[in-house]
């Protein structure tokens, strides 16, 4: 039996192009579906290579690849296998559709989540064991609540590289992820008066939901082509919007450079705030990623962000910019809430930032995604053939626009029923509008992927000839 056979890859099948990402994309899901069990050998990137008629170097960095996302480990001998770890719970084996319950869905292609199961876990104990064998003893004592000075530093670089976010460390304010930041600045706006705020509609339920919490009212502000209508905003009189200006969720269009300068110009006549919630810039797969809309007026934007899109929502790590004049209250605030997040995990993001791990963590990952992305595009338009797909540029999910006669909430309960969960566009609605799927791309392998579409295609396929 050869290499390839054992890990049933078919050597015609092997890309010219983007090999690494597709062998360690094919191991990947022959781990997570248990075809490759714990403590299987894999063979060596000599005969793999070979059986595979590819450099042995493209093998050894899809290993190494999956050794840094905890799947595979590295044998005193030198020899791979399949890490003792409970993958199981992370990635469900690949389920029988046809026996879900709506109780029980399945298989959740959901927007919004990253693939977990490449969160880097050996980066993330090497950053942590770094920073026990560091620290000093002060350093577990109660912490600024503003957040640890070394992640301030090291993430106004990161912001700077990324975002063209120019901010000195003492201007960042670490929250627990961006609903931290948004119930922080809900609060401190509040206690100044403004206790109500625009968004987007269509906009994330999420984020909608937490203001709706803190203020009085919020008010809903059409998005289109070109993102949010501005025009419309200033209609509202509210002195607030919370907008996605980079990507927009759920619909993904850019916010464009007219509409930047309306909004911008729309703050500074009403002495209002902007909160840009740039929850997922880091993965643009047409172009660089788009510049923050707080590098153009500091002092009307708050600008808030987390690592739950490039890492994971578990870290509840994010962090928050805001105006000068609002900086004091926004610590205050956080101060007399809970003395700030805890420090430890804080270090040892500024140990994968400093090392450059972030950086290549994302690399790679904004590959994974993207090869993901592509093949969800190809299947719903195998399974769902007339069904426009929108907002495929960016970020870790696109909508499915449905015919006008359908209701996008009873798709969804039909698509429940094959034991899928979706998001219906009319979730993210204020205000009702044309029907729409949003799906998540990021978390699956693509053969359950491509799965999961097909079912959603089955489900809704009836229907689309019905009028
Ligand atoms: C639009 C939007 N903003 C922000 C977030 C992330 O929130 P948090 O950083 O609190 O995990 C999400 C998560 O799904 C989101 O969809």
């Amino acid at each position: 039996m050869t290499g390839s056979d054992f890990l049933q890859l078919d050597p015609s099948q092997t890309p010219r192009n983007g090999r690494t990402a597709w062998l360690a994309e094919r191991l990947r899901a022959a781990i997570t579906d248990g075809t490759l069990g714990v403590g299987a050998r894999l063979p060596a990137t000599r005969v793999l290579a070979a059986d595979l008629s590819m450099a042995r170097g493209t093998v050894a960095e899809a290993y190494k690849r999956l050794t840094e996302e905890g799947l595979l480990v590295t044998n005193q001998g030198g020899g791979t296998t399949v890490a003792d770890l409970p993958v199981s719970a992370a990635t469900p084996p690949l389920p029988h559709l046809r026996e879900a319950s709506p109780e029980q869905p399945l298989l959740e292609v959901s927007s919004g989540m990253p693939d977990l199961t490449s969160f880097p876990r050996a980066a993330w104990l090497r950053a942590e064991r770094q920073v026990l064998a560091t620290a000093g003893s002060e350093e577990l004592g109660y912490a600024d609540p503003q957040g640890a000075h070394r992640l301030r530093v090291a993430l106004a670089g990161w912001l700077a590289r990324s975002r063209g976010v120019s901010v000195a460390a003492d201007r960042v304010i670490i929250t627990a992820g961006v609903t931290g930041a948004l119930s922080l600045l809900a609060q401190v706006l509040r206690d100044r008066g403004v206790a109500t705020c625009a968004i987007e509609d269509p906009g994330a339920d999420g984020n909608r939901r937490i203001l709706d919490y803190w203020m009085d009212d919020i008010t809903p502000v059409p998005v289109d082509e070109h993102g949010l209508d501005v025009t419309g905003l200033a209609g509202t009189g509210e002195r607030a919007v919370l907008i996605t200006p980079a990507h927009q969720f759920p619909t993904g269009v850019v916010l464009s450079p007219q509409r930047r300068r309306e909004l911008l110009t729309w703050a500074q006549e009403v002495d209002g705030l902007v909160i840009e919630d740039d929850y997922d810039s880091e993965y643009r797969y047409d172009r660089t990623p788009v510049r923050a809309v707080h590098a153009g007026a500091p002092e009307r934007v708050a600008h808030i962000s987390s690592l739950s899109k490039v890492l994971a929502p578990a870290l509840r790590l994010g962090w928050l910019i805001a105006p000068q004049a609002l900086h004091d209250e926004l610590v205050r605030k956080r101060w007399a809430t809970d003395l700030g997040s805890p420090a430890l995990p804080q270090l040892a993001l500024a140990q994968l930032i400093e090392s450059g791990t972030l950086e290549r963590h994302l690399r790679s990952l904004r590959l994974r995604h993207r090869e993901r992305r592509d093949a969800a595009v190809d299947a719903i338009e195998r399974s769902l053939p007339g069904c426009a797909i929108e907002g495929i540029a960016a970020g870790l999910h696109l909508v499915v626009r449905l015919p006008e006669h359908l209701d996008d909430a009873e798709i969804t309960a039909r698509v429940r029923q094959a034991g899928i969960q979706v998001q219906p566009l009319s979730q993210h609605r204020f205000n009702p509008g044309p029907p729409g799927l949003v799906i998540g791309y990021g978390p699956h392998p693509i053969p359950r992927l491509q799965q999961a579409i097909k079912s959603i295609g089955e489900a809704i396929r009836p229907l689309l000839r019905q009028r």
